[in-house]
């Protein structure tokens, strides 16, 4: 599907194939330090992230520009939640599901950041998890205090807050979403 992003720049959004990933170490690649800060579900090397995709519970969605062949936008979903994290989201009353419960993790290209791309590529992933046995989206690691932009994002979405943790002495806030709630 190719839509066009705020600055009319066209982009075509696709399931990650895995004729992709060479595509898609070199998106990691030249994330910024800033954004690679907020953004860490997995390593960034190429076994790491061929590793990652022979999980069957794992994909991803991408965007990518149709002007120059680059990947723009890559935002995760894994099947089920992450058993590291599963103590820490049961602390909130949760029970956690392998079925209906999905994790995510979103990403943009530094230059690509608050030009719409997010809203485009999200769009399109709620619409494919509508039909799926999902009932809830948990944010993979919470999202940093200081991030007030995914914040926005995830607010915008209706994902609503579960609790404040420290990582690393850096502040996160939980946050999940009801999925059957979008229309
Ligand atoms: C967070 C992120 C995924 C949002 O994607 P994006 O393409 O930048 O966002 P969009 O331009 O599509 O904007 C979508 C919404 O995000 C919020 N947003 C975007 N840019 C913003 C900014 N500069 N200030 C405040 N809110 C902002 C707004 O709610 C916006 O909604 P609107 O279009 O109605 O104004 C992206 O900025 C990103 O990858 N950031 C770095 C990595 C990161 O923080 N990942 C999340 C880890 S938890």
């Amino acid at each position: 599907m190719t839509v066009q992003t705020k600055d009319h720049k066209s982009v075509s959004i696709s399931l990650l194939a895995i004729d992709k990933l060479p595509a898609l170490v070199n998106y990691l690649d030249k994330l910024s330090q800033a954004t690679r800060r907020r953004f860490e579900p997995h390593s960034f090397d190429s076994q790491s992230v061929t590793n990652f995709y022979q999980d069957a519970n794992h994909r991803a969605y991408i965007a990518e520009s149709v002007d120059e062949p680059e990947i723009v936008a890559y935002f995760i979903i894994k099947r089920g939640f992450l058993p590291k994290e599963a103590e820490r989201l049961e602390s909130y009353g949760l029970q956690l599901s392998a079925e209906t419960d999905c994790t995510f993790a979103p990403s943009v290209a530094d230059a690509w950041q608050s030009s719409g791309v997010g809203n485009l590529l999200f769009r399109m992933v709620l619409n494919e998890l509508q039909t799926e046995p999902f009932e809830r989206m948990i944010l993979w690691g919470g999202v940093q205090s200081s991030n007030e932009r995914a914040i926005r994002f995830y607010e915008k979405y209706g994902f609503r807050e579960l609790g404040y943790f420290e990582h690393n002495g850096i502040g996160n806030y939980d946050m999940i979403k009801e999925l059957k709630a979008f229309a």
